[in-house]
């Protein structure tokens, strides 16, 4: 279906990188729900495009579709597990998606980039780059006119873009839906904590809609070591409750292990996670794993933004996963029809 210039912008074109393949598949999938339900008789599909690997490393993604006037949205998940590609890999990827894109003069361009790289370099600490802002200028030159992206590390970083739109989602609603409605997790006994001061806003919201009291771990930083944490006290209690502790993400696992130890050590009962990126980065899955047979945590929820696969999500048993793609679909099918957004943005 052609889309209607006053109505809609250009037809919705999907392209995949490889590393954000799987999670374009699941976004296609609920595409095709909405499209069912709205009638709409527009196929979505990912567009063919190849991304080749040269032998010195350079990478270079090529559209082989007609794309000229759509709206495009080019899906790349930087962290892929299930893959060797490193972060930067995939970003180069992504640019050169997203410029390829440029070349064969699309009406709009949306880069979906769940995962916003180096968003934890965002502010100098010391004689260091401010990564957060170069990405933005890469995203922004290569010729994205918007970014999507989740649970962004720093919302500040809409502001290193000049022109390009960054929409920052949130994984809360669906975890929390999955935690009381799949989980029934009786929140009567429940207490909310983020593991630092930083989480402390998303940790309000969720003791906010679940009707939680709310603690907050409060972390300090060792910035001369790399994923170091050095002290950590609790203000709050939870002694004889269960909590759930939430973040945006877990990277090497250190400061959610720090924290559920703390707590446990506070007297807390069962430890829940809710994270909207389960990068598991380094050993991370061992260290839970045995905070899992040591009963210091009971469960990790974690969002298919960082895309696992189903072998691991079957057999990681203190691993539940909640999908994203629907989120993402809704978001990208309104921005193509000209809907607001903000509603599901928040
Ligand atoms: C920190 O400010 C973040 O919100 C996360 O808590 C942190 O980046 C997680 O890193 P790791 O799992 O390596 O401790």
């Amino acid at each position: 279906m052609q889309g209607n210039p006053l109505e809609n912008r250009g037809p919705l074109s999907i392209i995949a990188c490889n590393s954000g393949k799987s999670f374009a598949k699941r976004i296609v999938t609920e595409l095709g729900k909405i499209a069912k339900k709205e009638k709409d008789e527009r196929e979505y599909r990912i567009c063919d495009s190849v991304e080749i690997i040269f032998p010195n490393g350079e990478v270079k993604v090529v559209i082989n579709e007609f794309i000229r006037g759509d709206d495009v949205y080019i899906i790349q998940c930087m962290d892929d597990p299930l893959s060797d590609r490193s972060v930067n890999d995939n970003l180069m990827a992504l640019v050169t998606a997203i410029n390829g894109a440029y070349q064969a003069d699309p009406d709009h361009i949306t880069a979906v980039t769940p995962q916003y790289p180096y968003a934890r370099q965002e502010r100098r600490k010391t004689r260091e780059a401010i990564s957060a802002r170069l990405v933005a200028h890469l995203l922004e030159a290569a010729g994205a006119q918007r970014v999507l992206t989740l649970d962004i590390h720093a919302e500040a970083i809409q502001g290193f873009f000049n022109f390009t739109k960054l929409e920052d989602m949130h994984a809360s609603g669906e975890l929390i839906d999955y935690i009381t409605q799949t989980m029934k997790l009786d929140t009567g006994n429940l207490v909310v904590t983020g593991p630092d001061v930083g989480s402390a806003e998303r940790a309000r919201h969720y003791s906010k809609i679940l009707g939680t009291p709310l603690a907050i771990v409060d972390k300090a930083r060792d910035y001369s070591k790399v994923s170091k944490v050095e002290s950590m006290r609790l203000v709050g209690r939870v002694k004889d409750k269960d909590v759930l502790i939430v973040d945006d993400m877990i990277a090497t696992g250190g400061t959610m292990l720090s924290a559920a130890s703390l707590l446990k050590e506070k007297g807390a009962k069962d430890i829940y996670v809710a994270v909207s990126l389960p990068f598991f980065n380094g050993n991370a899955v061992e260290r839970i794993d045995r905070a899992y047979d040591e009963k210091v945590i009971k469960k990790v929820i974690g969002t298919d933004a960082v895309f696992w696969g189903e072998a691991f999500v079957k057999s990681t048993v203190w691993y539940e996963e909640v999908s994203v793609a629907p989120l993402f679909a809704k978001v990208i099918y309104n921005i193509n029809k000209k809907r607001s957004v903000s509603k599901l943005l928040r």
